[in-house]
């Protein structure tokens, strides 16, 4: 028999024990897929006494994670840990270092260190793999690295996160608010106890970077992804995006043109006619547009033990049969650089939402600075009290320059017929 693939496990929470339990339950067919076995070795987690629901008596356990990369009875290195930085970076530097290949499913180090980490692993030869970072279950690493490796991809967005998706989808059929929703799905265990990194957008907002790189054959850029979360959407919104023939959901879209990169994570009013619309609770799916193939629609759980082990898994299988290649999907120094895009110079629809003071003259006053910037109204609602006093109006514009737009809400700056910010979203238009 082919010599088993050796692995270590670097982190047991839930991705981590859903890894073991996969290799367990599938234990055979994995091994007639690899053509060789998969076998954890070594075992690293903080709290050596918790109770995890698995076995672990088999693997040897190793205090200090970065320790497992230097192990001679270690062929590859799954690191299950999270964050940017702690001990998951330099367990990926060191097991690269070595040469052994590297499983991750944390974005926040990919999209903060993946170029360097993917320098070294051509470096050294190892394979660095990272298929559960992006859309928890859903295959769209290896659909864009390599089903779609064809195409020239000039569009990549998609529902990144399902936190978000649950909060918004649950808002919508609910008529609720979104700290209602926020904190039942705390409760739930769908949101953590704190849930910035998913309700401000910065969770999908890496794996939008991720996605980008992937696609365009960029360098990765997270520091340009312009980031808006979900925290201001009210149940209003949600409702008159629905009076107007849309849903609100929280996308990441980019593009890359001669205009550069564009990358934005924020609420947007999808119509109902598109596939996004449909993709409801903590699904996540993501859309690639080629220029051979057309829209590639990829959909499913984007987190989870059992989605988010099945995507590390596959990682080891193929790296269990040798096949792996660049991580983003070409050498390093293939990546293009492009210069982030003059994002003013965008045009789209917009979903403007005003709290203004129930007086005559406001909406004269509001459709007066929309004209001046420029800027046309498709159509317009008024009706319905805001919860802290006021009336609210609601419009969408014809299509306008992003800048036009802001220079219409810079005319209406101190106003005191507006009450509060005004609420703007995006009209996904693709
Ligand atoms: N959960 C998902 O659905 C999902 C989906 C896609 C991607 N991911 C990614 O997968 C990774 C793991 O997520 P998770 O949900 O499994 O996290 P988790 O449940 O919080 O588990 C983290 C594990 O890492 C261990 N750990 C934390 N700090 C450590 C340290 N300093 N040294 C050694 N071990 C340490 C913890 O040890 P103890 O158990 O002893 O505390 C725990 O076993 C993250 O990068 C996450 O972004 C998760």
């Amino acid at each position: 028999m082919t010599a088993p693939l050796r692995v270590a496990l670097a982190g047991l929470g839930t991705v981590g024990t859903g890894v073991v339990k996969l290799l367990a339950a599938n234990r055979a067919l994995v091994e007639r897929r690899a053509a060789r076995p998969i076998q954890v070795v070594a075992v690293s987690a903080r709290d050596r006494s918790r109770e995890r629901g698995i076995d672990l008596s088999a693997f040897e356990w190793v205090d200090d994670p970065v320790a497992l990369a230097a192990r001679a009875d270690v062929d590859a290195v799954v690191e299950l840990i999270g964050g940017a930085d702690g001990p998951a970076l330099p367990l990926a530097r060191a097991t690269l270092a070595g040469g052994k290949a590297f499983v991750t499913a944390n974005k926040a180090m990919i999209a903060h260190h993946g170029l360097e980490l993917a320098a070294e692993a051509e470096r050294t030869g190892a394979a660095l793999k990272y298929e559960a970072a992006v859309a928890g279950g859903i295959p769209v690493i290896k659909g864009l690295r390599e089903g779609a490796a064809a195409n020239e991809i000039s569009t990549v967005y998609g529902i990144l996160n399902g936190t978000c998706n649950y909060i918004l989808t649950t808002m919508e059929k609910e008529g609720r608010g979104f700290d209602e929703v926020l904190r039942e799905a705390q409760q739930l265990g769908y949101a953590e106890a704190d849930p910035s990194f998913d309700i401000d957008g910065i969770d999908a907002a890496h794996k939008l970077s991720i996605l980008a790189s992937l696609a365009f054959g960029t360098r990765l850029d997270f520091g340009s992804v312009a980031i808006q979360g979900i925290r201001a959407v009210e149940a209003a919104d949600i409702a008159y995006a629905e009076t107007l023939g849309f849903r609100v959901r929280l996308v990441g879209v980019a593009q890359a043109g001669a205009f550069g990169l564009f990358q934005r994570v924020h609420p947007c009013l999808v119509p109902l006619s598109h596939p996004l619309a449909h993709v409801d609770g903590s699904l996540n799916a993501v859309v690639a547009e080629g220029n051979f193939v057309g829209r590639l629609f990829f959909e499913g759980r984007g987190a989870g033990e059992g989605p988010t082990a099945s995507a590390v898994v596959a990682d080891l299988i193929d790296i269990a049969r040798g096949e792996f290649g660049p991580a983003f999907a070409m050498p390093v120094e293939s990546l293009a650089t492009l210069a982030p895009a003059n994002v003013g110079a965008r045009e789209g629809r917009v979903y403007l939402r005003f709290t203004v003071a129930d007086k005559p003259g406001v909406l004269a006053e509001i459709t007066a600075a929309m004209r001046d910037a420029g800027v046309s109204i498709e159509s317009l609602i008024q009706r319905g009290s805001a919860p802290g006093g006021g009336v609210y109006l609601v419009m969408v514009t014809h299509r306008s320059p992003e800048h036009a737009v802001a220079d219409a809400l810079k005319r209406l700056e101190g106003s005191d017929s507006i009450l509060g910010a005004p609420m703007l979203m995006h009209i996904l238009d693709f």
